[in-house]
């Protein structure tokens, strides 16, 4: 028998809602499903750290800059709810498109300069697209705490920022990105990838693992960090970089050898059709190397 509470509408999420006690803490999971090992340390996390975890399914169409990206997107809604349910979440909201965007919907939710970089350049109007949905499940959930996955980086990034700038009260905390034996980050799009080309996708990791080996011996360059990443990637004739690149953490710029930082390599390949994204925390550029 089925022990998650499903909930399909605002209206039924809003009485589940106000069913619980003010004191009760609720953990906040927003997801699009084919959920994998990576969110399940988000439901870990968000029931670890409160009284009651809740997620959501919702494949944003907002955020797809490519209607085929969004079509192809894979959805496994009895499997993911299977998961949801092992790992102690409570509830889960599953809005359609008409619940969460009714007829004459208008209004976005748009971020500052920092997202106009890195997956905000190869991907106009992602970041505004999925900062309008976080915002509105925000609205619509309330919870105390949200869980997002530091794979996408600079997304945590801009949710932090956004709760911080528009005095939202709920607390935004990042969980460490999981990876397969091999060091490929999971993702719902590694489906995608064909046996020759899953071959391959570790590729990403290593050049962003051979990056912070660089850092830590000492080097300070950010040119010759960059250039070492791309130099790996390049080498790898079914790969193509759109950015392999170091930034500064505090502001998701360009590092700077002038700035302390703490500085993260950040990277998004192509392999075949599908586009791996993955970073990797470097460190302090103040702290001395270890050569
Ligand atoms: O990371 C995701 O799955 C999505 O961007 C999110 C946060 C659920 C918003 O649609």
């Amino acid at each position: 028998m089925s022990s998650i509470t499903r909930l399909h509408s605002r209206a039924e999420l809003r009485s589940w809602r106000d069913s619980l006690s003010d004191s009760v803490t609720v953990g906040f999971v927003p997801t699009m499903g084919a959920l994998h090992r990576g969110h399940g340390t988000l439901f870990h996390a968000a029931c670890e750290g409160n009284e009651v975890g809740l997620a959501s399914i919702f494949v944003n169409p907002l955020q797809f800059n490519e209607g085929a990206d969004f079509k192809r997107y894979p959805r496994t809604a009895d499997e993911d709810c299977a998961l949801l349910e092992r790992s102690g979440v409570q509830a889960v909201y599953l809005p359609d498109r008409i619940d969460m965007y009714p007829d004459g919907y208008e209004t976005r939710v748009r971020s500052g300069p920092g997202s106009e970089l890195y997956e905000g350049y190869h991907r106009p109007g992602h970041f505004e697209g999925m900062l309008t949905a976080v915002f509105k499940l925000f609205q619509r959930c309330r919870p105390d705490r949200a869980y997002f996955g530091e794979k996408d980086a600079q997304q945590l990034w801009l949710v932090q920022r956004m709760a911080e700038d528009l005095d939202l009260d709920v607390e935004v905390i990042g969980c460490p990105t999981v990876r397969e034996e091999d060091g490929l980050a999971f993702s719902s799009r590694n489906a995608f990838l064909a046996p020759e080309q899953r071959a391959v996708a570790p590729i990403v990791s290593r050049a962003l693992y051979a990056c912070r080996e660089s850092f830590t011996a000492g080097e300070r360059s950010v040119a010759l960090l960059e250039r070492g990443m791309h130099d790996l990637l390049r080498s790898e004739p079914l790969a193509s970089i759109e950015y392999a690149d170091v930034v500064d953490e505090r502001t998701f710029r360009p590092a700077d050898s002038d700035q302390p930082g703490p500085w993260r390599a950040v990277a998004a390949v192509r392999v075949g059709d599908t586009r791996l994204i993955d970073n990797l925390e470097l460190g302090d550029a103040r702290s001395p190397g270890m050569t």
